[in-house]
């Protein structure tokens, strides 16, 4: 069965926007969250024009390769303009939780699903196939997390404190344990890729 991961970019102080983020405003006053993007010599396999550091890249791209299916919160859907068309990954299809209608949605790949959590994962996965499913938000990753349906957690987390954002985990209703896989340093980086306990 396809896994479902949650990968964010992340600040120190639990944020993965800054200040007043939105259509066209992108991550408000954090932008330097998505710089390891572009940062480097090593071109992404998956994501054209990105330009990583080598280990980065080695990271990156070996998520990116398992992604069958993106799913995103609204708020990650209104904040990053995909209304137009567009998904977050090149060759995934995306799938939108919301409790309300998208009026003019009209990009085939993209899903709405307004019954839930656990509907937007099931509908994911179906999408995926035995590809794997990439959670986006920190509300929809919360929901996914709350309902036991996470498998691992990756924290891209870029070494600054903004003070204040968006956070990346809402409060949840009992403890998630995480078995730390692996740790890469990176310029600019360091990823932190956790896999949930059951
Ligand atoms: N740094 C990064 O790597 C990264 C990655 C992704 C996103 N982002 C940024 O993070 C911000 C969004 O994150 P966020 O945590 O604020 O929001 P989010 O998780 O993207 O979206 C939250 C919204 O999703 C819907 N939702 C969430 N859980 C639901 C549930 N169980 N059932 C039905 N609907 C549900 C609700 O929409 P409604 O109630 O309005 O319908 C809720 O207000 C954006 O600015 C985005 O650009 C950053």
């Amino acid at each position: 069965m396809s896994r479902v991961i949650s990968a964010h970019s992340v600040s120190v102080d639990g944020c993965l926007t800054g200040r007043d983020p939105g259509a066209g405003r992108g991550l408000g006053d954090a932008p330097m969250l998505f710089d390891w993007y572009f940062d480097g010599d090593t071109p992404s396999r998956v994501f054209d024009g990105f330009k990583l550091s080598a280990p980065s890249a080695r990271v990156f791209d070996a998520l990116a390769g398992r992604v069958g299916a993106s799913l995103a919160g609204r708020r990650t859907y209104d904040d990053s303009g995909w209304i137009d068309g567009g998904t977050p990954h090149p060759d995934a299809p995306l799938v939108v939780l919301s409790h309300r209608p998208v009026p003019g949605m009209t990009d085939g790949r993209q899903t709405l699903v307004t019954t839930g959590i656990e509907d937007a994962v099931a509908a994911a996965r179906a999408l995926a196939g035995d590809r794997d499913v990439a959670v986006m938000g920190g509300c929809a990753a919360t929901a996914a997390l709350a309902a036991g349906l996470v498998d691992e957690v990756i924290l891209h987390q870029v070494p600054i404190l903004l003070g204040a954002g968006r956070p990346f985990f809402l409060s949840l209703p009992e403890h998630v344990r995480l078995r730390l896989v692996e740790v890469v340093p990176a310029p600019g980086v360091t990823h932190l890729h956790y896999e949930v306990v059951r």
